[in-house]
């Protein structure tokens, strides 16, 4: 067994990492030392708001990516902790689309319970990883933020939970060097009450571009243009917001469509989605993927092919968050611990290429959430994390994927029950198109 284990970064991968080795530890087994680095001074990764863009107080890259007004874009009851409901931390049932600082409030209440704080040290930023061949050890360079100073430790294993929505994918368009107003990627959009009055040009066709265009207008935007690459998204979007073909360029304020539309616009929302990047990782141990379902070199969605003592959690584009994280956890867990060997590099390389066989077959959304609920039940068969109604959360994404096409405005004021207790949600008190305050107190409380 290992005798040091590193993880990298305490947001939802990297708690859900730790709690697993913590709740192995309580059921009376050997856990070797585990060491977490956080770069930022709290836990909770991206839902960790921050009002910062850029650059930190450090100089380095801004890490988080959500917004103030952000709330779950899924239902709740598909991302239940099935070792810590939703009725456990609240002690009451809550609607099925909370904002985030809710989430965060959950995500954070088992990392509490579990007493993982311990384990992490924040304001500690990992710079290098690499791989001794003759000591069979990885060699981990960490920066303590305050002081400067930097150290190199050794570990057995090493478990990269440090995201992938945070590096921003960044195209240009002609024009944009003399356009009038505001040009930012959503990696920086904090506050929708900023294009208050304003024309705003969206540019994507996914989460980003929909949610985004939404914010705007409900804040006050007179009108949003989304401009999509190769499909539209085809909801039924409220007055005030249309989809166009691609931007081909801005004249001045005059945003040209590659469908001969025109539109004069004041600022412009890059949603042009994220890089995988890891720039603190020796070239040969770094995953390099678009965001897809499952990566290419990750054996269970986890194992780095080449050095399987490498492993990554939370890589693939998710429609299952923190329930598939557990899994991965769970999984990684087990390996570390022996509990779980691994079959021959030959083997791995087979069923990646399995996987990824069957996700070019996927045709649609719906293909795609059973691809990745059959992936996590690959997972759990083989680990002792608690069993929940799966299915369930399968028929919650597709009812979720209906009630979007139905109504785009009113997909987050359904309700759905939990696939580990059963319990129904209420329906939240206000319209979600209709709720501008998104603090947990007046979610969680009266009127607004
Ligand atoms: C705008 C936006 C909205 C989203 N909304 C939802 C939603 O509604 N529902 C949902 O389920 N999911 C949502 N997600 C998906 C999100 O990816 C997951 O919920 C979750 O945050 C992923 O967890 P993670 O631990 O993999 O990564 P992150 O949350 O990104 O956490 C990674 C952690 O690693 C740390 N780190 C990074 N690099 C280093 C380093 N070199 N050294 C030390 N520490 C490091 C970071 O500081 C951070 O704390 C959203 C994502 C975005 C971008
Ligand atoms: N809670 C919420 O409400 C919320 C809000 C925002 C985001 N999120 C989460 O954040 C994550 C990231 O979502 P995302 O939308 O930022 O990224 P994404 O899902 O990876 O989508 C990226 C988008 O950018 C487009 N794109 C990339 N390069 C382009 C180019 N050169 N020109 C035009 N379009 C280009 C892609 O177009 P093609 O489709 O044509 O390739 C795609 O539509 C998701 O997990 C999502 O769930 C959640």
């Amino acid at each position: 067994m290992a005798s040091r284990v590193a993880v990298i970064g305490a947001g939802p991968c990297g708690l859900a990492q730790l709690h697993a080795f913590e709740e192995a530890r309580k059921q009376g087994a050997e856990v070797p030392e585990i060491t977490c680095f956080e770069k930022q001074s709290d836990w909770g990764g991206l839902w960790n708001y921050t009002w910062r863009t850029g650059l930190d107080e450090h100089g380095d890259p801004v890490h988080g990516s959500q917004y103030r007004y952000l709330w779950s874009n899924g239902p709740k009851e598909c991302l239940e902790f099935a070792d810590y409901t939703f009725d456990e931390h609240f002690g009451q049932p809550i609607p099925s689309f909370p904002p985030r600082e809710v989430l965060y409030d959950y995500i954070t209440g088992r990392a509490k319970k579990s007493n993982v704080r311990q384990l992490i040290q924040f304001d500690t930023v990992v710079r290098w990883i690499s791989y001794d061949e003759e000591t069979g050890k990885f060699a981990v360079t960490v920066e303590t933020r305050g002081d400067a100073r930097t150290r190199t430790e050794e570990f057995d294993k090493v478990i990269v939970a440090t995201g992938h929505f945070s590096t921003p994918n960044t195209p240009s368009f002609e024009g944009f060097g003399r356009f009038p107003g505001r040009i930012m990627h959503s990696h920086d959009f904090r506050d929708a009450q900023e294009f208050a009055g304003q024309r705003l040009l969206v540019i994507g066709s996914s989460y980003s571009a929909e949610d985004i265009a939404l914010q705007a207008r409900k804040y006050g935007a007179d009108s949003v243009t989304i401009s999509y690459r190769n499909e539209p998204m085809g909801f039924p979007w409220p007055a005030g917001i249309e989809e166009v073909a691609l931007l081909t360029n801005v004249d001045g304020n005059t945003a040209h469509f590659a469908d001969g539309t025109m539109r004069d616009v004041d600022a412009i929302v890059l949603c042009t989605g994220y890089q995988h990047s890891f720039g603190f990782i020796s070239g040969e141990l770094r995953l390099r993927t678009r965001n897809v379902l499952y990566p290419d070199n990750l054996y269970k969605g986890v194992f780095w092919l080449d050095n399987p003592g490498l492993m990554y959690l939370g890589m693939q584009d998710q429609y299952y968050t923190f329930t598939m994280f557990d899994a991965q956890a769970w999984y990684a867990r087990d390996y570390v611990l022996g509990r779980i060997s691994l079959p021959p590099r030959a083997d791995m390389a087979a069923d990646i290429a399995h996987w990824r066989d069957r996700l070019a077959a996927c045709a649609d959304p719906f293909d795609e959430i059973e691809f990745q609920a059959d992936y996590m039940m690959d997972l759990y068969k083989d680990v002792d994390y608690p069993s929940y109604d799966v299915d369930l959360t399968r028929a919650h994404f597709r009812a979720w994927e209906h009630d979007k096409e139905a109504s785009i405005i009113g997909y987050r004021d359904r309700s759905f029950s939990s696939p580990c207790t059963g319990t129904v949600a209420p329906v939240h008190h206000t319209p979600w198109w209709q709720a501008l305050d998104d603090s947990m107190a007046t979610f969680l409380g009266g009127q607004e």
